[in-house]
Order: C-alpha cells, then sequence, then structure tokens
C-alpha cells in the first residue's frame, strides 16, 4: 500500500494511472476502521480498481466539539487492516493539507429537504461539513467510483445530491451495512461503548426490527411511538426514530402500502450517539 500525506502527490500519481486506463475506487473513512470499512474496500477492489481509502476526521462535520475529541483513532490498526485487505492507496492528509485556506468561508451546498430532517435536524452543519469534505476529496482523487455503508443512509442521499450540485463525474454505490451476530450494526462509535452498553445497544437493531414486522398500510404513529418508547425505557435517550419514504425520506405517518419505507434511528447511550436504519 502506498501512504500520502499531500493532495499534490496523490492527485499527480492517480491521474498517472488513469491515462494508463486504471479505474479508481474510492473509500472516504474517518478511521477507527471496522469490518464495513473493509467490505468497501473488497467491492471497490472486486470490481478491480485501484482501491484508495482515505482517513481524515473532517473537524467540519462535527457539530458537537466533545464528540470531536472523543472521536476514536486507531491508526496503526488501520494501516494494518488496510494491508491485509488489499488496499493499494491510503490518503492521510492533515488538516491544513485539506483546508488551506481554512473553513471560515467555505461554501454553501444547496441540500434543500434533506438537510432539514433527522440528521440534518439534530446536527446542524453536519451535511454543509460532510459535503465540504467529500467534495474536496473528489478534488483530489478523480474516482470513477465511491464507495459508502447503507448504515448513514441519509449521508449517502447528500453525497449522491453533492455529486449531481457539483457535476462530478464519480458513480456512487451503496454497500449493505455490516452487523455484529448480535444484530449492533458495525460503527467506529461502538469503540466507545462498554461491552455491557454494547449489549443494550443492539435495542437499537430491535426496535428497527419491529417497526419493520408490524408496519401496515394505514396509521404508523401508534407503532413509532411505541419504538420510542421502548428505546427510552431501555435507557436511551432518543433523538428520533422515524418511518420515512426510503426514496426521499419524507416522512411517512400514513402508508398507502405502496411506497419503499425506511426505519431510522438516532438515539445517545450515555455519552454515545448511535444510528441505524432498516429498509422495511
Ligand atoms: O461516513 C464518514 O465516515 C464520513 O462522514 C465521511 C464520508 C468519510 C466524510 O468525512
Amino acid at each position: 500500500m502506498i501512504l500520502f500525506k499531500k493532495a499534490a502527490d496523490i492527485t499527480a500519481w492517480l491521474l498517472k494511472s488513469k491515462t494508463a486506463g486504471k479505474k479508481i475506487g474510492f473509500i472516504p473513512t474517518m478511521g477507527a476502521l471496522h469490518p464495513g470499512h473493509i467490505s468497501l474496500i473488497k467491492a471497490s477492489k472486486k470490481a478491480g480498481s485501484i482501491s484508495v481509502c482515505s482517513i481524515f476526521v473532517n473537524p467540519a462535520q462535527f457539530n458537537d466539539a466533545k464528540d470531536f475529541d472523543n472521536y476514536p483513532s486507531t491508526i496503526e490498526k488501520d494501516i494494518d487492516a488496510l494491508e491485509k485487505a488489499g488496499c493499494d492507496i491510503l490518503f492521510l492528509p492533515s488538516v491544513s493539507e485539506m483546508y488551506p485556506a481554512g473553513t471560515g468561508n467555505a461554501k454553501t451546498y444547496n441540500l434543500g429537504y434533506l438537510e432539514t430532517v433527522l440528521e440534518g435536524k439534530y446536527r446542524p452543519g453536519h451535511f454543509q461539513g460532510v459535503c465540504l469534505v467529500v467534495h474536496r476529496l473528489l478534488n483530489i482523487i478523480p474516482a470513477d467510483d465511491l464507495y459508502l455503508g447503507q448504515k448513514d443512509y441519509q449521508q449517502c442521499m447528500v453525497i449522491k445530491k453533492l455529486v449531481e450540485l457539483e457535476n462530478i463525474n464519480t458513480t456512487i454505490h451503496i454497500c449493505p451495512t455490516l452487523r455484529e451476530t448480535s444484530g449492533l450494526a458495525m460503527s467506529s462509535r461502538n469503540m466507545r461503548l462498554t461491552e455491557e452498553s454494547q449489549k443494550q445497544a443492539l435495542k437499537i437493531f430491535e426496535t428497527l426490527s419491529y417497526l419493520k414486522n408490524n408496519s401496515k398500510p394505514g396509521n404508523l404513529t401508534a407503532l413509532k411511538q411505541t419504538a420510542i418508547d421502548n428505546l427510552t425505557n431501555a435507557g436511551f435517550k432518543v433523538n428520533y426514530i422515524e418511518i420515512a419514504d426510503a426514496g426521499n425520506l419524507d416522512i411517512i405517518n400514513h402508508w398507502d402500502g405502496n411506497s419503499k419505507l425506511v426505519a431510522v434511528a438516532a438515539a445517545f447511550l450515555g455519552e454515545v450517539r448511535l444510528i441505524d436504519n432498516m429498509l422495511l
């Protein structure tokens, strides 16, 4: 695996490979890698692409300074896992390399409705920060394909919108959420959970499964309330549990039985905020 820290160096190297007819698959991450990330590297390798992973804990997307300070960092282990997975290139930039002019005058992306609901509502500015960093990364890494995990359902939609808005010639691939055998969605933030709270955390998966098994055409409000009560009684501070249209995240209170739905949840277990979703 080749490690690059400078934007100009990796861009020059990748442009040469592209000229030689190679495809580039890109997996952006914030490190603290788990098998979910590795499955994205594998998907890119399967497509026969040069696989590029970036590790950058992006300060611009943290609406909560404590969350940024506590974000796990396991760089030695990450490098080892990437080597084992056969990743070709790691981009490991500094903040000044990513934002040489700072982020004070950063552009604003017109994300519309997507930024006003669910994660957008509870994490103001978060998706602007995600767009800023992914846009910058895609300027540095001329990716043909970008691999993202379905666990961040709304983020996947936001990045699709970014690519559309900025006319970026990159195809987005959304790969399934990897789960522990208990059902708990793999997440870098799980590293901050004690063994006891990891067990408690799988209640989110159980609650989403409950919504999946019990959603019927008609009014969904009572069902959603039961789900919120279940998680609250299990010791979570719930931000939201919602059933939404899987295509545009419109909140669905009354289901016609036809539209495709997704159940989405965000809740704090102690200081750790967990999110998950399930297509119904
Ligand atoms: O999902 C993440 O880890 C981040 O939001 C991303 C896409 C790497 C941008 O910083």
